[in-house]
């Protein structure tokens, strides 16, 4: 046991509500701490939520409100960052993601990625865990990702990049949400080009297998409930869907910023009162869609899908913030454990730290 643990500091950027930063203080890891160095975040809402969770120790950490305003080589009279030693930024995803125009880097949210590049190359930090929605890889038939590989690798004094694709249900939640991470590390011959994606956890062992274990059963408030005018929308299946209705899916659809909007329910997430109540999530029961009681999830569920702990819930009831603030800041968060797998594996495998049975799998070596 390692009586002086490496600190490594972390810089929370697009922060939200802190998916990174939960995952960050879960992790006890035997050879290396991580310390909350600086955090930012745009949305007067998610800094609220965001801050309930912060403890005693952590209580000196710097916020910055707008990445614009961070010095960087291209905005010199911005604000000098408080060291740190790793990045973190799940940069907003709305114009890679499917429901948004996929402009790419174009769009002014796409351009946050250069912000990203900037901060990288003026602090240049050890590492870097970056997130973002999958579909990011069929931009523009892939280009897209290969021009910001080729931009990560190279940024700074240069990068060693590992990439995973990887989905929520395979780490422990039971959510069909896919996420690319981008893990980088300060080029060192010592490691190797190519990690296989972090080993899995089965989620029959995990604390919800399916979503049927966390849903509330009772107790819930109606305006969950799909309104009546607005059931045929939701409900009404158009024979040039490609998709199904389907409702009562024991692994959850990708949760959305927009879920408060009432969404088609083959792009959402819909229980009925008769699965919900009943005793086998893996059947989905055969109801009457005209007559059954629906409902979209709340937001202690949608918390309890990305792996907030249920105290989010409660402090977000204290500060008063609405349902629809809530599904857009759960919406837009990093999967907690799917966050927590990957810092994980990547800051052992990175550390040499052999000794953990985590450590696994370097795959035969690829340039
Ligand atoms: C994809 S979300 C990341 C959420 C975060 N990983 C979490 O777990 O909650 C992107 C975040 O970037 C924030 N953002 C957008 N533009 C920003 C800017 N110019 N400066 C700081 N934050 C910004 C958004 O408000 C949003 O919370």
């Amino acid at each position: 046991m390692k009586n002086n643990k490496e600190a490594i500091k972390y810089f929370d950027l697009f922060g939200g509500i802190g998916g990174f930063h939960q995952a960050a203080i879960s992790i006890k890891a035997k050879d290396y701490k991580l310390e909350h160095s600086v955090y930012c975040e745009i949305d007067p809402q998610a800094r609220l939520l965001y801050n309930e969770f912060i403890s005693k120790k952590d209580k000196n950490f710097q916020t910055i409100t707008d990445a614009k305003e961070i010095k960087t080589h291209k905005n010199i009279n911005g604000k000098e960052l408080k060291s740190f030693d790793l990045l973190f930024a799940g940069f907003p995803c709305q114009s890679f993601s499917n429901v948004g125009y996929r402009k790419g880097l174009n769009d002014e949210r796409g351009q946050l990625f250069y912000t990203i590049l900037d901060v990288l190359d003026y602090y240049k930090p050890k590492y870097f865990v970056l997130e973002n929605v999958q579909k990011l890889s069929t931009i523009k038939k892939g280009e897209l990702l290969e021009e910001m590989k080729s931009a990560l690798k190279s940024v700074g004094d240069g990068y060693k990049l590992y990439v995973w694709d990887l989905i929520s249900s395979d780490y422990g939640l039971p959510q069909k949400r896919k996420r690319l991470f981008f893990c980088g590390v300060k080029e060192n011959e010592n490691l190797p080009n190519f990690l296989n994606e972090p080993p899995k956890i089965e989620l029959e062992k995990s604390t919800y297998p399916t979503v049927w274990h966390l849903l509330e059963k009772n107790n819930v408030d109606e305006k969950h409930y799909i309104p009546s005018g607005t059931r045929k929308t939701v409900l009404y299946k158009n024979p040039k869907w490609q998709g199904d209705v389907n409702i009562d899916n024991h692994i959850a659809r990708p949760l959305t910023a927009s879920m408060s909007k009432w969404h088609r329910a083959n792009q959402d997430n819909y229980f009925s009162d008769t699965y919900i109540k009943s005793k086998n999530p893996l059947i989905r029961p055969n109801v009457d869609i005209e007559t059954e009681k629906i409902r979209r999830i709340t937001p202690l569920e949608g918390y309890r899908i990305q792996g907030f702990p249920d105290i989010f819930n409660e402090k977000a009831k204290e500060l008063g913030l609405s349902y629809s603030t809530q599904y857009r800041l759960i919406g837009n968060a990093v999967p907690v454990s799917l966050a927590k797998n990957v810092i994980e594996y990547f800051l052992d495998n990175c550390n040499g730290n052999k000794t953990n049975s985590r450590r696994v799998q370097f795959a035969s070596e690829c340039s």
